[in-house]
């Protein structure tokens, strides 16, 4: 059967998600267009699902090709089909209860410990229930029986529990894409035991680190006596249920990020995103990739920027700063002040540095496709990453990959998950404005071999989690490191 209880990564199996990894759209011209999603959790995710088959059950209306959509399900990805995408419609009003409130209101601050942020609205529990009630129902009617259910992330910790009052023999699994706080943070969620109740409903739960597993343990420790622990093998047994907790590092397809950046045309590139300022290969460049969310540090690392060029004449005109930020959540206010703030700041830094030909930051919204993003890795002789939290952070990951021309130097976040696995950055407290101008200045003026060793090691470790180990190590978590 391909119900490998106690290992093997099965031959089909079923993938749950919030964002789904193809969107089609019907533009204006009444064409059809399919666009797969940014992120690293589909980006993960899809080649395993088309290298297995199976079904993938993600948040999506896909009214625009209901002619091809049988229940909801069309055959992705379109140019070669290789597996389902079962689609969930959500109610407007499930889609603000669940996904604006509960998930990105409550979780998702909870999780990267600023709690101030957290805003629980009822409607937002409400919905939150009532949508992973749908998804378990959809797991319900498309999951053969034995085929294992993997769900992902913050949004669907309760689709579990209710999945397995529907399958009680199920092998059920989750990956937990974000943070786990501390049981002192966690304690501030008004259903902190419920949203246990409901993971522990799985056989395998994964983090990206050991010290996320360990508060997760901690966390079950202070809310049920009845749950036995043991903290050697991260196994929790609870009304004669068996959970294992396990720490399992999501990589990135680094060959594939390698291709890109050597088929990149760099000076092009450079040309363009660098716009009116000026571009030529004298000016030295860092790079800062993230979503406008007020965990990414954005804010401080622009302050300390503007330390640098203010105590470091020489570098005006000669190092220039690029941000590429994108747009996210808007639904929600602190989103939309977030990135008004980042927004004014860059302005402000270039309105007292900047000069005819010159701009200290250049700031981009647009949507970049791959192949252009790992060009301006290679073109970035500094990548600066230094959120506040962050689950694992991919961009940390394939920067250094993509510097195939053997320079480049990364400044991270000591608080994010990449911190624990990358061996050779130059790492920073994101909230310590003056360390991260210091380490912005060390990283430029590295000396060769420092450089080169540090890249290296960088590449080395990068390069050694990939996606296919970190599924075969959630479905066989004894052999987890
Ligand atoms: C984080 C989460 C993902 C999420 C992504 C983008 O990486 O872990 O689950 O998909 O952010 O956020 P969005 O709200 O646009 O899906």
């Amino acid at each position: 059967s391909v119900n490998a209880q106690d290992g093997a990564v099965p031959d089909s199996l079923v993938i749950v998600s919030n964002r789904e990894p193809y969107s089609h759209e019907r533009g204006d011209d009444g064409e059809i267009r399919v666009q797969s999603a940014a992120g690293g959790l589909t980006s993960a995710l899809d080649p395993v699902m088309q290298s297995r088959g199976g079904t993938w059950v993600a948040w999506g209306s896909g009214d625009a090709d209901m002619t091809v959509a049988h229940e909801g399900i069309v055959k992705v990805p379109p140019s070669d089909p290789a597996y389902d995408l079962k689609r969930v419609p959500l109610s407007d009003a499930a889609v603000q209860g669940y996904y604006y409130g509960y998930a990105n209101q409550v979780l998702w601050p909870l999780c990267h410990e600023d709690t101030g942020r957290m805003w629980a609205e009822p409607a937002y529990w409400e919905q939150y229930r009532a949508v992973n009630e749908q998804f378990a129902e959809a797991v319900d009617t498309v999951a053969d029986a034995g085929q294992p259910v993997w769900f992902q992330d913050y949004h669907l910790a309760l689709a579990p529990k209710l999945l397995r009052e529907r399958r009680p023999e199920a092998r059920l699994l989750q990956f937990w894409h974000i943070p786990w706080p501390a049981p002192s943070v966690f304690q501030h969620c008004p259903h902190s035991d419920a949203l246990l109740d409901g993971l522990l409903a799985c056989d395998v739960i994964g983090f990206h680190t050991a010290g996320y597993a360990e508060q997760f343990l901690h966390c079950v420790d202070s809310a049920f006596s009845a749950a036995t622990i043991d903290t050697d093998t991260g196994t929790v047994t609870r009304n004669d249920e068996r959970t294992r907790v396990v720490a399992n590092p999501l990589g990135i397809d680094a060959e594939g990020v390698r291709d890109r950046a050597r088929a990149a045309d760099v000076g092009s590139i450079r040309d363009t995103v660098l716009g009116g300022s000026r571009s030529d290969t004298s000016i030295r460049l860092a790079l800062g990739v993230e979503r406008l969310d007020y965990s990414k540090g954005i804010p401080e690392r622009i302050e300390a920027l503007a330390h640098l060029w203010d105590r470091r004449p020489d570098l005006r005109g000669e190092f220039t700063y690029v941000q590429k930020a994108s747009r996210t959540r808007e639904g929600i206010a602190a989103y939309r002040r977030y990135r008004a703030d980042v927004v004014d700041a860059v302005e402000r830094v270039n309105d007292r540095f900047g000069t005819d030909d010159w701009q200290p930051i250049v700031y981009t919204e647009a949507t970049l496709d791959n192949e252009t993003l790992a060009g301006l890795y290679r073109a970035a002789e500094v990548m600066v990453v230094t959120p506040h939290r962050d689950g694992m952070n991919l961009v940390a990951h394939e920067y250094p990959v993509a510097c195939v021309d053997g320079d480049g130097a990364l400044v991270l976040s000591e608080l994010a998950g990449a911190a624990t696995h990358l061996d050779g950055a130059l790492t920073v407290n994101p909230h310590d404005i003056g360390a991260i101008a210091d380490t912005i200045e060390r990283a430029l003026e590295l000396e060769e071999a420092d450089r080169a060793d540090r890249l290296a090691r960088l590449q080395q470790s990068a390069e050694a989690l990939d996606s296919s180990q970190w599924v075969a190590r959630q479905f066989s978590p004894g052999q987890s490191p």
